[in-house]
Order: structure tokens, then sequence, then C-alpha cells
């Protein structure tokens, strides 16, 4: 039975005791990722071989999801192992135990712990933990973005020129994969540089604090960037799909910057060659 329906009310509520709930349950999360980094024994390919779950992914997510039952039973869970939808709630956590499971595998300390709430399919509050780094992203629905509780802002560059961008590619290797890499390197010529480091949720924040100005990426899902994308709006950042419309949560082409440069990549990812993304 929904409590609440409009989903205006997600103004009134006090979103802040649901964020600390969320920043604890990453960080417990966040201990347990540790607990294995350098001991896995189950590594094991999903859809093509080199799209990674291990055991910490699953103990991660096991931690999470049981946190949130037992906190919050009648709200819904959108986890990337397993889900658990109850289609009448008004509120549904959207979580990836372990983003980066190819770097965590490697011992490559640029994984992170991703939890979003949404509420009537508005996200209200993100939290993006990196144990490895001990570096906590979160925000909380018109509160702004923090870094380890200090406030974090996007970069002022407004000049294509002067930004240092993020990207990443999907498992999957299609012609829109090889076409990535031409997007790759147009933007890698028009910009100081463009890095792929290999966890979309970083991704997002390092944008929202402003070691870099924009981030592209498509074949994203919902967990990858739910908390993230919100943790850069609240930073001052814009997100959009590629056309610059409204960011769809399937997380299907993403670009996200400070916003100064939003219409300048849209501009580069907009040439005639590059139409085949939008079929
Ligand atoms: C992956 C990471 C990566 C991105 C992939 C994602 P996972 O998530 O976010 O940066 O390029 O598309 O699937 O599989 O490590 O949770
Ligand atoms: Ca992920
Ligand atoms: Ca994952």
């Amino acid at each position: 039975m929904k409590l609440i329906d409009n989903p205006l009310n997600m103004l009134k509520i006090d979103w802040q005791p649901f964020a600390s709930f969320a920043e604890d349950t990453a960080r417990g999360a966040g201990q347990i990722l540790m607990d294995h980094l350098g001991r896995l024994t189950h590594i094991r390919g999903k859809s093509g071989g080199n799209d990674l779950v291990t055991e910490a992914d699953l103990s991660a997510e096991e931690f999470i999801t049981r946190k949130i039952k037992l906190h919050f039973p009648e709200h819904s869970i959108l986890s990337e192992e397993n889900s658990s939808l109850q289609p009448d709630s008004e509120y549904c956590w959207v979580v990836d135990p372990l983003d980066g499971t190819t770097n965590f595998v490697h011992q490559y300390p640029e994984f992170a712990v991703s939890i979003g709430l949404q509420f009537h399919d508005h996200t209200v509050l993100g939290v993006v933990y990196n144990p490895a780094q001990r570096n906590c992203f979160t925000a909380c629905l018109n509160q702004g973005a923090f870094l380890d509780g200090r406030p974090i802002r996007v970069s002022t560059t407004s000049v294509l020129a002067e930004c240092l961008l993020l990207t990443g590619f999907p498992y999957r290797q299609d012609e829109l994969w090889e076409a990535n890499f031409e997007l790759f390197k147009s933007f890698y010529r028009c910009s100081q540089g463009v890095r792929r480091l290999g966890a979309a949720s970083l991704d997002l924040c390092y944008v929202a604090s402003g070691r870099f100005d924009g981030f592209w990426e498509f074949h994203l899902k919902p967990w990858d960037i739910c908390a993230g994308e919100f943790i850069l709006r609240e930073a001052g950042g814009k997100t959009s799909d590629w056309t610059g419309g409204i960011l769809p949560f399937d997380g299907n082409r993403v670009l996200a910057t400070n916003d100064p440069i939003h219409r300048q990549m849209i501009n580069i990812i907009n040439q005639p060659r590059f139409d085949l993304f939008k079929y």
C-alpha cells in the first residue's frame, strides 16, 4: 500500500536519516569488500566472459539487501546481482555492491559501493564509497554534495580544450564499442586528455568534485549511475542523454559534465559519423 501518494512530498521528507543509513550500509559493505581483496576464490564471467562477478560482489550485496529489508521491509531493491522488487513501493534502493569488479579482481584500488534511493522514481540521496581509498561521496536532496563530509563542486572550466574527460567501454564488443574508440579519439583531440578508470560511479563523483570536467559512456545500468549522477547534480553538474534530453533511468548513453561544457560535448557526439549511436 502506498503511504504517500504525491511525489512532491519528497520535498517535505527529511532524507538525512535515510542518507545516514545508506552511508553506514555502504561503509559496512566496503569493509566486506576489503576483507575479500586479494583473497578471491570464485571469479566467474557473466554475459560475455569479461563481465566478472566474485564472492565479494555477492557477500557485499547480501549484506546490503539484508540491512535494507530489516530496516525498510516494504521498500523495493534494484541491485545488480539479485533484486527484490516490490512494484507497489514508493521507495526503491538502487544498489551496485561492487562497481569496478575488474579493478577489484586485479587489486587496482578503483572500485566502490554505490547506493541510491529513489522516491516515486526521483533520486533523493546517493552514496558512493571507495573503501580502498576511504573516500565517501554523499548527497541528499537539495543539500549539496560532499566528499568525506566536505562540500564538493564541479569545475568551472568552460572551454573543452582545457578539460580532462572520462569514459568507459561496455563489456559487449559490437560496432558501437568500436565506434566509441573513434569518439574517444575525437574527444582526445579537442581536450587535454581522456581517462578510462573502470568504475562509472566513481567517474561521476570525480566530475562532481571537479577533478574531471566531463564523462560519457553508453550501455550502463541503473545501479552504475543512480547514486553518482545524483551526487553530480547536487554538486552543480549537469546530466543528460547524448542529445541533451533527460537522462533515462536505464543508463544508456550517459553524458555528465560540469555544465559549461555540456553543449560542446553534445556537438562532438552529434557528428553524422556517430549517427549509429542513435538507433
Ligand atoms: C562496470 C564499471 C565500468 C563500466 C562498465 C560497468 P561493474 O561496472 O562501472 O566502469 O565501464 O560498463 O558495467 O561490472 O564493475 O559493476
Ligand atoms: Ca557497475
Ligand atoms: Ca557491480
